[in-house]
């Protein structure tokens, strides 16, 4: 059970402060049953105050904290078919009679969030944090445009709306499927590695420090229930009347919530949920069943982490096996190796997958994933396939443990990072591989846009042009790109009028497309409304005592290190001076 303890608590660390969790919730769930399972078998050896039973704080430090009016609550899991129903029946028994109402709803994958609204208006929106008091995250929830400030004061058809002076409404912020497709897009357009999972994305958002951050990433909320709600008299009697509340003040509610009268149609309802998830356009991991009457949610109560009154059950994701036909090594722009999965074709959850991101060199460790092993795969967040396990016992006698390499595989030099570090680099600058990535950035649509620039061209510059950054670029003549073997005629005039072109384009793009760690297309965005050409941003961007900073005042910290780390690079300044020596000159654009 301690070992057990210990192990939740490292999870529970990584999950709701870091958002960056290192194992499936399936397999978290998992730890968790497992450790229930103990302490039901051997209460006396399972000591008083369990952390088990408490709620995972999210707590960051970097916000102020605020005081809930109620005590924000989390859900009662179950994982069988069996366990729901025995719920019902606690319902049914608690009631006294068999004609018991719930509601079914999508259990939302998000981050749960406490927004009060006064007299109408928003006026604070703060994260669970320990469920007593959370991060007041207030200005991020502004950030997301489609936000609601107000509740709607009347009904479509003139009827005024009953506004309560307080109310702290409980829900979840979460990104889209749509927008979390996006995001990996513009992100694998640009060779970094695609996020693993929208809740964590969700979750990394609303703690940004910079709500410019958020608004750039479309979050969407829903509303599902409530804390303080004064005056009395007004409060919901039954969850329907409260989705309906919900409806008439404009604010995003549940809109397709099902109604169950015995246990067989709630089980009915939580199984329709679980078929039509692959329709739905927003994160869902389970359903939760919650009692209608709020009468009867009163007589229930709540532990001191959930109420008695309503159970989420989580979906099992879909799993299947294959078999691993090789690890390969992907090389992002900055350098960092990222080891992905290549394995036998198979359809999951309704595509065709045949490679994982395996993250880093310990994941490979941490799974002992071996080629020629049988893996499963799961989608993570029903979107991206990860492998969570090997079949030991289809290992093939002769496989050997996956040995990361020790030398770059594109240029050959010595890779960084020591054995307790996560990522592995190539500090070569020049390395090829690195390089290709940084010109199909740079020449992207969303930086320079250099039409013509496709991989297949860049691989030329740089395998037979020897091309060894952006500047090598803007010294291109027709006769180089003859000599490796681009072509002479129109398509190479074409490719080096994109390329002039592309020496006005905006500045902010030009930023961007330098490819400086933290610096996306937002953070780019601010820097050309800040300074007026690349050589003002290199001068700027120098250690903090130094008094020749104008321009940085109220940037994000990390952002500023960034730019100060990047610029410190010698190699970094001179490909600056090399792009103006070349002509290159930014407009400012419309920001
Ligand atoms: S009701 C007092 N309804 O799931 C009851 N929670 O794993 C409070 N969640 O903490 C929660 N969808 O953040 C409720 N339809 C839904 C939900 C939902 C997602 C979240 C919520 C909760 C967590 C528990």
């Amino acid at each position: 059970m301690e070992v057990l303890r210990a192990e939740l608590s490292h999870h529970d660390e990584l999950y709701y402060r870091k958002a960056a969790p290192e194992i499936t919730d399936a397999a978290y769930d998992r730890l968790k049953r497992e450790l229930a399972e103990l302490v039901r078998a051997y209460p006396a050896l399972a000591k008083a105050a369990l952390p088990d039973d408490a709620v995972g704080d999210d707590r960051t430090g970097k916000f102020p904290v605020y005081r809930h009016r109620e005590r924000m609550l989390s859900l009662e899991k179950s994982y069988s078919e069996t366990d729901l129903r025995a719920f019902y029946a606690r319902l049914v028994r608690q009631a006294g009679h068999e004609d018991v109402t719930c509601v079914v709803e999508p259990k939302f994958d998000g981050v749960a969030i406490s927004v009060t609204y006064e007299k109408g208006a928003l006026i604070r929106a703060v994260t669970r944090g320990n469920g007593s008091e959370g991060d007041d995250v207030t200005a991020n929830v502004l950030a997301i445009r489609s936000f609601p400030r107000e509740l709607r004061r009347a009904a479509s058809d003139g009827s005024p709306n009953p506004i309560p002076d307080l109310i702290e409404l409980r829900g979840e912020i979460y990104l889209p499927l749509a927008e979390f497709a996006r995001i990996n897009r513009e992100r694998e357009a640009e060779g970094e590695a695609p996020y693993a999972h929208p809740r964590n994305l969700a979750a990394g958002t609303i703690k940004q420090l910079d709500p410019q951050e958020v608004a750039g990433r479309g979050l969407s909320a829903v509303f599902y229930g409530w804390g303080a709600w004064e005056p009395a008299a007004m409060r919901a009697e039954s969850q329907q009347e409260f989705h309906r509340c919900v409806r008439r003040w404009g604010l995003p509610g549940v809109e397709k919530y099902r109604t169950a009268q015995s246990a067989d149609e709630m089980w009915t309802a939580v199984q329709a949920f679980d078929r039509d998830r692959p329709k739905l356009a927003f994160p869902v991991d389970g359903a939760v069943v919650k009692l209608d009457s709020v009468a009867g949610q009163r007589e229930l109560g709540a532990s001191d982490h959930a109420p008695h009154w309503a159970m989420a059950y989580k979906f099992s994701p879909e799993r299947v096996e294959t078999r691993l036909q090789a690890i390969i090594l992907q090389i992002g722009r900055t350098g960092v190796l990222t080891p992905v999965a290549e394995f036998a074709p198979v359809q999951l959850g309704g595509t065709n997958v045949s490679r994982a991101s395996l993250h880093n060199r310990e994941e490979i460790a941490r799974l002992d994933l071996r080629v020629g092993d049988y893996a499963y795969v799961e989608k993570a967040g029903e979107i991206i396939p990860a492998i969570v396990g090997v079949n030991a016992a289809r290992r093939p006698a002769d496989s050997r443990p996956f040995v990361f390499p020790t030398i770059c595989p594109a240029c050959q030099t010595a890779l960084i990072g020591d054995a307790g570090e996560a990522a592995v680099r190539c500090p070569n600058e020049e390395c090829p591989a690195q390089v290709r990535r940084r010109l199909q950035h740079f020449a992207s649509a969303a930086c320079v846009n250099i039409t013509g620039l496709g991989p297949a061209t860049i691989d030329a510059l740089v395998t037979r042009g020897g091309i060894k950054g952006i500047p090598g670029l803007y010294r291109l003549r027709r006769e180089d790109l003859a000599a490796m073997r681009l072509g002479t005629g129109k398509s190479a005039d074409r490719l080096l009028a994109a390329i002039e072109r592309s020496k006005q384009a905006e500045l902010w793009r030009f930023i961007y497309g330098l490819g400086i760690p933290r610096v996306g297309a937002v953070a780019a965005k601010d820097l050309a409304r800040r300074f007026d050409g690349l050589e003002a941003l290199t001068a700027a961007s120098v250690p903090r005592d130094s008094p020749n900073r104008p321009g940085m005042d109220g940037l994000n910290p990390g952002l500023v290190s960034s730019l100060t780390a990047f610029f410190a690079e010698p190699h970094n300044r001179t490909m600056v001076s090399e792009l103006i020596a070349s002509g290159v000159r930014p407009i400012k654009g419309k920001l």
